[in-house]
């Protein structure tokens, strides 16, 4: 399969949690790593969320510093990375932040075709998947419209099907220092979880960050 490199990042609580049980969006890092999280967006050409971080969070997935987007520009790259939802039943609402132009959405073949005509007003949609967003159909379009390099931003359900579907390279995790519990607050991987094979990682870096810890993982598939 040709598809983009594919790198996770995620911020979760010393106790693995990336948000309330409420599924709430907290603040679990500081400004240092807020900066870095802008900083891969900006290597990035495309971000990609489920819709249920669409819908939790409504996050705009563009670059935060003015700088890093001029620097975009006068490489000839677009001022964003592309911003991809995989949204399997076109639930993204009509006035979500990563609408707009440089939004893709990825839908299944199920997905309703009156959702489907309110959205495309609002941004791209590609149809991959019978059911449910079929991912690695969606890396390969991805790939060849010049995507090389992909960023995932979650969820928790989002990073388990990309995971066990072998689809990633590399896994950002900011720690912060506080603890959220819960048995149903969402984690860094949720999905069914492995109870065999097992992806085996190869911690790369570990850097002291605003309290926390930035750790950097590369899968090792010598293992
Ligand atoms: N701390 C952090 O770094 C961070 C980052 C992001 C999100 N979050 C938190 O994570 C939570 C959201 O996570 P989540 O697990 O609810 O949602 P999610 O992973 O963002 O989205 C999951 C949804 O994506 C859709 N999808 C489409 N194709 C899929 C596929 N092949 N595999 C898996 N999903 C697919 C599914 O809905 P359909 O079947 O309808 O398509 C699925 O329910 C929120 O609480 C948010 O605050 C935290």
């Amino acid at each position: 399969l040709k598809r983009p490199f594919v790198f996770i990042n995620s911020a979760m609580s010393a106790d693995g949690k990336i948000s309330t049980i409420e599924r709430r969006q907290i603040r679990i890092s500081g400004p240092q790593d807020i900066s870095r999280v802008d900083g891969l967006r900006a290597e990035s050409d495309a971000v990609l969320v489920g819709i249920g971080t669409v819908l939790a969070d409504d996050p705009g997935l563009r670059i935060r510093s003015e700088s890093l987007r001029r620097d975009r520009l006068n490489k000839g790259l677009s001022e964003n990375p592309l911003r991809v939802v995989a949204d399997s039943m076109a639930r993204t609402p009509v006035d979500a932040e990563v609408l707009g132009p440089g939004c893709l959405i990825a839908v299944s073949m199920s997905a309703p075709e009156e959702r489907l005509s309110r959205l495309s007003e609002r941004c791209e949609i590609v149809k991959c998947g019978a059911k449910r967003v079929d991912l690695s159909g969606l890396m390969s379009i991805l790939y060849e419209r010049g995507i090389k390099r992909l960023m995932v931003e979650g969820g928790a359900t989002l990073n388990w099907s990309l995971i066990a579907a072998g689809l990633f390279d590399e896994l950002y995790v900011y720690i912060g220092n506080l603890l959220i519990g819960g048995r149903d607050a969402p984690t860094l991987i949720d999905g069914q979880g492995f109870s065999m094979d097992f992806p085996m990682l190869e911690l790369s870096s570990v850097e002291r960050m605003n309290g926390g810890a930035l750790l950097i993982w590369t899968v090792n598939r010598e293992l």
